[in-house]
């Protein structure tokens, strides 16, 4: 078949022109050489050499047929004369596993609905069906139902702000929704750096895999040391995996850089990990507030320091949160300069997900 060839930005231009003027084929726009694109030509269209090509030239390559548009198109015959909003209409992706919830009245279809994925998601490997979130470490319950070349591990690679991140979902929590948050915590800490004029030491003892470290690593002049820790093994091995790689990205000595599995509240009793942090952030939103006490130990009772969390909290104590948080800070010791209590989103209709800045002064 005949393909107009044309740079790529200009793809949209040509194909609106072919289009217009009835000599655009229903095949697929091909990609070419390097920043190269092949419009696809009906029989009507001008010979190559057309002054109306505009010096572009028209190449020959095999059609490309364009595909079903969404999954259920590729499910067996059978199983396409089914009702439409029996298939499940939603699924997560994480790197290259897809996971799924899976009503009680399509498992028997599951293997179908995986390889119909497959076929029409390239870049995913593995599909699973997600049972839901279980246990203190927030970790999913999958079983994989069909994977593209037998490899049934959930670990797997995402990319996140430009940096790349091991994850697996079925072995550690982590929530790609909480990415502007992490931009937030990047913001928050360099407002810090500035106020007190230096890098500074960030304790995150709820780390999980480390999302929010890559953002603040990337910077040289911003972090001198960070603690970091989970209570899931899991979630440290591939905590300790990520730093490696991120390290190895961003040159430079930080001191402290320690990484710990243990329970954040047992941190106060280690004396290098207490009186160290300027910034800690408490994650653990069905239990931040409760275990607030217990952590503000880890920061460096001089100067200001900051302190942001969540937390999932009922919306009727959305005010009386903010005067918690200011008791707690007292109880330290410290003075709340400013207490910051955001909703992030409606998490039920009685309860909501909050973040939490406070900027606390010792004298
Ligand atoms: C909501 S996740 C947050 C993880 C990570 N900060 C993120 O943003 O993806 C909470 C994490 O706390 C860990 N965890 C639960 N209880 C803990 C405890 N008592 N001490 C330390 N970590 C704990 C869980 O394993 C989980 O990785």
């Amino acid at each position: 078949m005949r393909h107009l060839r044309v740079p790529s930005d200009q793809t949209q231009v040509w194909l609106h022109r072919c289009r217009r003027e009835g000599w655009l084929s229903k095949a697929s726009v091909l990609q070419l050489d390097e920043g190269m694109r092949g419009i696809p030509l009906l029989d009507e269209a001008p010979d190559d050499g057309d002054e109306r090509w505009q010096g572009h030239n028209i190449v020959h390559r095999e059609p490309k047929q364009q595909g079903p548009s969404h999954w259920t198109d590729r499910l067996p015959d059978p199983l396409q004369a089914l009702p439409d909003d029996i298939w499940p209409s939603a699924y997560e992706i994480q790197g290259d596993v897809l996971m799924v919830k899976l009503e009680a009245n399509v498992i028997e279809h599951q293997q179908a609905i995986a390889e119909a994925m497959l076929a029409q998601l390239p870049n995913v490997r593995i599909v699973c069906a997600d049972n839901g979130v279980a246990g203190d470490f927030r970790v999913r319950e999958l079983t994989p139902i069909a994977s593209r070349d037998g490899n049934l591990s959930t670990r797997t690679r995402i990319r996140e702000h430009g940096m790349t991140m091991w994850v697996d979902p079925s072995e550690a929590y982590f929530s790609a929704r909480l990415s502007t948050q992490r931009q937030g915590t990047l913001e928050q800490v360099r407002s810090l750096r500035q106020q007190l004029g230096r890098p500074v030491v960030v304790a995150d003892p709820y780390a999980g895999v480390g999302p929010a470290l890559p953002l603040l690593l990337s910077d040289p002049a911003l972090v001198s040391g960070y603690l970091v820790g989970d209570l899931n093994p899991k979630a440290v091995d591939l905590l300790t995996l990520n730093l490696e790689t991120w390290s190895a990205k961003h040159v430079g000595n930080r001191s402290p850089s320690l990484v710990v599995c243990d329970d954040a509240r047992a941190w106060q009793h280690d004396p290098s990990r207490t009186g160290v942090a300027d910034a800690l952030l408490v994650n653990l939103p069905h239990d931040s507030l409760t275990h607030l006490p217990t952590l503000l130990p880890i920061l460096n009772h001089s100067e200001r320091r900051l302190l942001r969390g969540w937390a999932i909290i009922e919306r009727a104590a959305l005010e009386q949160t903010r005067g918690n948080l200011i008791a707690v800070i007292e109880a330290a010791g410290a003075t709340a300069e400013s207490v910051d209590v955001e909703e992030i989103k409606g998490f039920s209709t009685t309860r909501c997900f909050i973040a939490f800045n406070a900027i606390l002064a010792w004298e």
